[in-house]
């Protein structure tokens, strides 16, 4: 098993991107070790706290937020960050050559029961003509990402990242505290029989994700021929993380449950860093108008309809839109 910055060398990554992603792993093994010890810490439960997306935040959700912030803006090497716990972007170091968007806490209503939840983060280079506090920094598409991943705090803590040139999967090797590579490119099976979707929204899906769904569920009697299992996680970072491993199609689609808000999913720090993971393994990540990393963004927080994973099957879903 090889190091981390060696197998980053093999990919030619520069040695600047290098420190910087050893300076995020910095931060996910101490959020890793706090996770592990939420509860005899103390750190189990909510704080009073909404976040900007009027979500309440859970203790760990700040403790993780505050983690990473910290050691990026000390790192030197970030212009600025914008997280999902962050009402704006804040401002780093004027000569960073990154910005770096992150979620924290992926999956955090997991926390309470001791499931699946990790740290996504997603790197672009700063724009040297913008200022570090100009949030204009962050309107980069995700086809410009140099570094995208997540750490999954599971039965192990997992790493897996690309930096363009195919996903890679890491194992925290806790006997030297470093993350080893364990699969170098992943590939997503093209085909698959397992789908992930949040079914109680059934009844707020536009008339295309309704009849792609029944046409599942209908298995080997239905126009597919197949049965198909379903998996819901619901932490986003674990449901692609399995289909990353075996294949299935993700997806949070539109819906009509709050006109204000037909999509759950973020685009900087949850769509975009998945979608290259996902397409660097062979598969594919839309949403029902075209391809996620081809968005040019508008504001850091702002949702996006999210289809992702096994390349057929995500043409199969696409096919009920024309
Ligand atoms: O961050 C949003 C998120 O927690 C995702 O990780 C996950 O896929 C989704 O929300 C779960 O949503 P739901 O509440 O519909 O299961
Ligand atoms: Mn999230």
């Amino acid at each position: 098993m090889q190091r981390l910055a060696p197998a980053l060398r093999d990919d030619e990554v520069p040695l600047d991107l290098i420190s910087l992603i050893k300076t995020i792993l910095a931060a996910t093994k101490e959020i890793s070790f706090r996770v592990s010890q939420a509860h005899l810490g103390g750190l189990m439960g909510s704080t009073l706290d909404e976040n900007i997306q009027g979500e309440i935040q859970k203790k760990l959700d700040v403790v993780a937020n505050e983690l990473f912030k910290d050691i990026l803006l000390e790192s030197g090497f970030v212009k600025a960050i914008s997280s999902e716990e962050e009402d704006t972007s804040v401002a780093g170091e004027e000569h960073g050559k990154f910005i770096v968007s992150f979620d924290p806490l992926d999956g955090s209503s997991n926390i309470e029961i001791n499931s699946l939840i990790g740290t996504i983060f997603s790197i672009h280079y700063a724009d040297p003509d913008l200022a570090a506090n100009d949030p204009d920094q962050f309107k980069q598409a995700g086809t410009k990402q140099c570094c995208a991943g997540y750490v999954l705090y599971g039965p192990s803590t997992m790493l897996v990242m690309t930096t363009g040139k195919g996903t890679h999967l890491y194992v925290l090797d806790r006997t030297h505290g470093g993350y080893l590579l364990v699969e170098r490119n992943m590939q997503i099976p093209q085909d698959t029989q397992e789908f992930a979707i949040n079914m109680s929204n059934q009844r707020h899906w536009q008339a295309p994700m309704q009849q792609y769904i029944a046409d599942l569920l209908k298995g080997e009697e239905g126009p597919r021929g197949k049965n198909f299992n379903m998996r819901w996680i619901a932490a986003m970072v674990g449901d692609i993380h399995r289909l990353l491993c075996r294949g299935g199609i993700f997806t949070y689609p539109t819906d009509n449950k709050n006109p204000d808000k037909p999509y759950k999913l973020r685009l900087m720090y949850e769509a975009n860093p998945m979608a290259f993971l996902v397409e660097q393994a062979g598969g594919l990540a839309v949403t029902s108008e075209g391809r996620i990393m081809d968005i040019d963004p508008t504001d850091i927080h702002q949702r996006v309809e999210v289809i992702m994973g096994s390349k057929n099957e995500v043409e199969q879903c696409l096919s009920y839109y024309k």
